[in-house]
């Protein structure tokens, strides 16, 4: 790690300058395993970062291990219907505590020696512990051997977690974001489509570092070469660049216009104003949530790093209000995610061959065009100041 580490830093002093004279992160960063392990814990672990949807624990009492870059963890919607974050393992001798998702009615068992955990991670049984028929034993207390939990929060039914435990908190990291579309939502808009089930959904893997992915939805200017359909929709010339604070950039589009289908249209938000109707807005939520805002549907993509050179896109189209999951709609819906589907799947030979021409000594870092590439370059940033902040 030092000898990349001290390749990076002499890098990072480039990165962070200005937009006309910064360069990018070098190449080290996107391709080997240090750095994606330096990703893990010194960048996405510091801060919050979205696991899975709300949707994949359909019910309470449901169980979901989710393996987050090697880290094996279990979300948990518990019998009050909340949903927390675990680590996987169990407390005993550390055996992997759950392979598959599955309601859980009761408790949660071991399968080496039976230990039992509740749904809120409280060690409840501790089978033949002091003997023979004997479940308890002296000097030990169950309440001090639960589930080790890891810091939660949902929101627009995106589980988030905080692997280190000690970022600001949720409601100040995701209140930026939240001000800014609840301007177009209304006052408590959001949750309308937090609590809309049966939304669409899609998993694209692409053979690219999860920041790669970041960087191309935080800029339009690829849109007429890579997805001349939508520019034909929805063209440059319409779009404009947001950097929305330290930990949000993207783009926004002055013309988005939702698609009729069978003369059915999804509903919209109540509250956003008719003046901005045609407004979308397209904003990579740091370090690896990429969000899509329009009257009559959001999105949202995480990114599930696996490898350096490896990332699962996992989506879901959320709609506006349980109307919008009816029947009737169902061929709006279909619609709505076959256009995204083919918008994310043309990004998808866009990143893999960024990621391979980092293979390159020919590249360090590049350059950003200072209209173009400004979002992009503020993730950069935010990107080294993690890195800074590890090893300075
Ligand atoms: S390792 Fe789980 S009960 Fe022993
Ligand atoms: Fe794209």
């Amino acid at each position: 790690m030092q000898k990349a580490t001290n390749n990076l830093n002499e890098s990072l002093d480039d990165v962070l300058r200005a937009t006309n004279e910064a360069r990018g992160l070098l190449n080290d960063s996107y391709t080997t395993d240090e750095y994606f392990r330096c990703d893990r814990d010194a960048v996405i672990g510091k801060t919050w970062a979205g696991i899975a949807f709300g949707s994949e624990l359909p019910a309470p009492g449901f169980a979901k291990p989710v393996n987050f870059m090697g880290l094996p963890l279990l979300v948990i919607r518990n019998l009050q219907g909340e949903i927390k974050v675990f680590h996987n393992v169990c407390s005993h001798r550390g055996m992997l505590l759950m392979e598959d998702e599955k309601p859980v009615r009761t408790v949660i068992r071991c399968r080496y020696h039976s230990w039992s955990y509740d749904l809120d991670g409280a060690l409840k049984a501790t089978p033949h512990i002091g003997g023979v028929d004997v479940h308890d034993c002296e000097g030990f207390s169950r309440d001090n051997h639960g589930l080790k939990s890891i810091a939660s929060a949902v929101w627009m039914d995106i589980v988030f977690v905080n692997l280190c435990g000690t970022a600001e908190p949720f409601a100040d990291f995701i209140e930026p974001l939240a001000t800014r579309w609840e301007a177009l939502t209304g006052d408590n808009g959001l949750d309308q489509v937090a609590s809309a089930e049966s939304g669409s959904h899609m998993e694209l893997p692409v053979e690219a570092n999860w920041k790669l992915p970041v960087e191309n939805f935080c800029e339009a200017y690829h849109l007429p070469w890579v997805h001349p359909e939508l520019n034909r929709i929805s063209p440059l010339t319409q779009h404009y660049n947001i950097v929305g604070g330290e930990n949000v950039s993207g783009q926004g589009s002055y013309n988005y216009t939702p698609t009729p289908v069978a003369e059915e249209t999804l509903p919209k938000f109540t509250e956003w104003p008719e003046d901005k109707i045609t407004h979308a807005e397209y904003l990579a939520l740091y370090p690896n949530v990429l969000l899509g805002i329009q009257a009559d549907h959001t999105f949202a993509i995480l990114l599930l790093p696996r490898e350096a050179g490896k990332t699962v896109e996992k989506l879901q189209i959320n709609y506006v209000g349980m109307g919008a999951t009816e029947d009737r709609f169902k061929s709006c819906r279909d619609a709505t995610l076959a256009n995204w589907k083919e918008v994310f799947v043309e990004d998808v030979f866009a990143v893999e061959a960024l990621q391979d021409g980092r293979q390159s000594p020919g590249f360090d870092g590049g350059v950003f065009t200072p209209l173009m590439d400004a979002p992009t370059h503020n993730f950069h940033k935010w990107v080294a100041r993690g890195y800074l902040a590890e090893h300075s």
